[in-house]
């Protein structure tokens, strides 16, 4: 009896055929489009940077600091992921680690237009970043990507990269746009470069072929469904967390 396993050496290709993949990609589009509706139509400031011409400055600043944060802490639980998508699919580990190549320090944009919006050094800015600690929901974030390693497999984890990066080549360039208007091109050097990779080097795609590569069976594309409205339900705490910080308790303290 060989003892060995996890060489994902019996899985070269995916499980399902190319058209039904591309079939389940549209499919889960539109329920990513369903999602972000209903983000727009319910959470606090969720179309603040698109919309207002003004912009609140206190919002904008920890929105910055917390992307950073967040960028910081969920490379230490992708990197991880990759281990685990070696065991399963050396091909779709080979894809996330090229995609984790391009995203990894990417948390560098968001400090330089943090240091652009309050006009300091690079030093200062970090130096005002770590004065909070990261929001309870991102803190959570990190937490249900290590219990998704542990007990469930990797493709959480990559789901919730699929929804980041769907979402953002989708709603950044309107978000850019409105930012542009209200504090000025130069002050978003950082934010518009990191779109420019999401969308020049197609990161949804690159990271919808690592699910491809993931999904076995009709059970993983339930997962990968149930996987997308739990990572959206966390992603509207860190909002709804945000505006409670800086718009609500401020004004109530006002
Ligand atoms: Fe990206």
């Amino acid at each position: 009896m060989n003892r060995c396993r996890n060489t994902g050496i019996e899985h070269k290709k995916p499980a399902f055929s190319p058209e039904s993949l591309q079939r389940l990609r549209n499919e889960v589009d539109a329920f990513l489009d369903t999602q972000i509706e209903k983000f727009n139509a319910t959470v606090p400031y969720a179309q603040h940077f698109e919309k207002d011409a003004e912009i609140h400055q206190g919002y904008y600043r920890r929105h910055l600091i917390e992307t950073a944060y967040r960028i910081r802490l969920l490379r230490i639980a992708e990197s991880k992921a990759l281990a685990e998508i070696a065991k399963l699919t050396p091909e779709g580990a080979q894809i996330w680690a090229n995609y984790e190549t391009e995203e990894m320090i990417h948390d560098e944009m968001f400090i330089a237009d943090l240091r652009r919006a309050l006009g300091c050094t690079r030093e200062e800015a970090l130096e005002e970043a770590l004065k909070v600690e990261p929001y309870l929901s991102t803190k959570l974030l990190a937490g249900f990507f290590s219990y998704l390693l542990d007990h469930e497999g990797p493709l959480g984890v990559v789901a919730y990269s699929y929804l980041v990066e769907y979402v953002n080549v989708k709603l950044d360039p309107k978000k850019i746009a409105g930012l542009r208007k209200s504090m000025g091109r130069d002050k978003i050097k950082g934010q518009i470069a990191h779109n420019h990779t999401d969308e020049n080097d197609d990161h949804p795609g690159e990271v919808w072929q690592v699910i491809c590569h993931l999904l076995r069976d009709d059970a993983d594309i339930d997962a990968l469904y149930r996987y997308l409205d739990e990572h959206q339900r966390v992603l509207v705490l860190f909002f709804e967390e945000m505006y409670q910080d800086q718009i609500a308790a401020k004004a109530k303290a006002a």
